[in-house]
């Protein structure tokens, strides 16, 4: 690339002496001068440029990342952190400089892992924290070795961020709202109408809610905020059951049947995450329900197999968690960290409502 530019230069400067010595008139000759002259300026340019990224690629060429997920075991981590590395390699790191270890979710696990990789001396760290409220005492261990932090998808409290921000520590945490989730959630269903939804007209909204790891801000305010959307539209609403399925599909298909037998009302089963809606969806068939005839079900990700659920009417709806925005988020900040260009104490990022009339276009987007 490089030696390409510099030829290219060297042939506009060639141009420009032999213009200069032909027999053209003095006004075009002059401006064919002024013109190859700006190709020769452009093109100067282009060489500096490619060459200052060249210099930037190879300073991030041996600086090394840590990156602790929660547990790998848990599908859209697994999107999350795939497209985290891929990401990080395409902006010049070396895939042999980045690992990604298993916290498996257990905290005293990865906060081993934490205290290896400061014995290492990695650069920078990525943290999907096991549980958000030990996120004061990973912060005091990171910035104590002086490495800076990127805390990912589970947000510590709002007492944590200030702590950052008071101190000027290198910490900042990308990641979405999850009230935004929720109350798209709800949206879905209030957009489809309260006659449609009340199945049995009693003029209540009767529902089940399956909830991810309930220590997980994500689950606490789409728990929250999914029901609010529907009492903001005016609907009257009843929970019929509230369980937590720790964002796992096996563990919500056996809660969602067993509340469907106890409660054969059910007009809304709400789950947390797309993973526990997968797992609604095989005990709702099993009961010999059907979706969107008489039951409704909204989950969050758009997991490849929930966006096919939603495209063939199986699933209600989803809320697309957008793992590329915030893993390039996430590998951005950390080098925003390495170069001293530092970083806001929250780098956000926003979740898209999904429904039939969007389904193909974002799976389109994912391939
Ligand atoms: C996702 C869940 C995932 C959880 C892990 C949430 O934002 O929606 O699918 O299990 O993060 O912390
Ligand atoms: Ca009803």
């Amino acid at each position: 690339m490089k030696k390409k530019l510099v030829s290219l230069l060297v042939v506009s400067a060639m141009t420009l002496s032999m213009l200069v010595g032909c027999g053209n008139s003095a006004a075009e000759t002059a401006t064919e001068v002024a013109e190859t002259a700006t190709e020769v300026a452009e093109t100067a340019t282009e060489v500096a440029e490619t060459v200052a990224e060249t210099a930037g690629n190879a300073d991030l060429a041996d600086k090394k990342v840590g990156v602790c997920i929660y547990q790998f075991a848990d599908n859209f981590m697994t999107l999350f952190r795939t497209e985290l590395e891929n990401y990080l390699i395409s902006q010049g790191f070396a895939k042999d400089n980045i690992t990604i270890v298993d916290g498996a979710n257990d905290q005293a696990t990865q906060t081993n892992q934490i205290q290896n990789f400061i014995t290492q001396g990695v650069d920078v760290l990525i943290i999907n924290p096991v549980n958000s409220s030990s996120a004061a005492t990973i912060t005091d261990l990171v910035v104590g070795a002086n490495i800076p932090l990127v805390y990912i998808n589970r947000e510590p409290d709002a007492d944590e961020e200030a702590r950052w921000e008071s101190n000027g520590w290198n910490v900042t945490y990308v990641g979405c709202d999850a009230r935004q989730s929720g109350t798209m959630q709800g949206e879905i269903l209030v957009d489809l109408g309260q006659d449609k939804i009340d199945l049995n007209g009693d003029g209540k909204i009767q529902y089940i809610m399956i909830e991810g790891d309930p220590e997980n801000v994500d689950a606490q305010y789409r728990t929250e905020f999914s029901v609010k959307a529907l009492e903001d539209a005016g609907w009257a609403v009843e929970e019929l059951d509230d369980q937590v399925g720790n964002w796992d599909q096996a563990t919500a298909q056996q809660l969602v049947a067993n509340s469907l037998s106890a409660h054969p009302e059910t007009e809304v089963v709400f789950c947390n995450n797309d993973a526990m809606a997968l797992g609604a969806l095989q005990s709702i068939e099993a009961a010999g329900r059907k979706v969107g005839e008489d039951i409704y079900l909204v989950g969050v990700d758009a997991l490849t197999e929930a966006l096919e659920d939603v495209l063939a009417g199986t699933m209600t709806g989803t809320v697309f968690n957008d793992h590329i925005a915030q893993s390039h988020g996430a590998a951005d900040a950390a080098i925003n960290y390495i170069t001293g260009a530092g970083n806001e104490y929250y780098i956000g990022c926003d979740y898209v409502k999904v429904t039939t009339d969007n389904a193909q276009s974002v799976l389109d987007s994912l391939k």
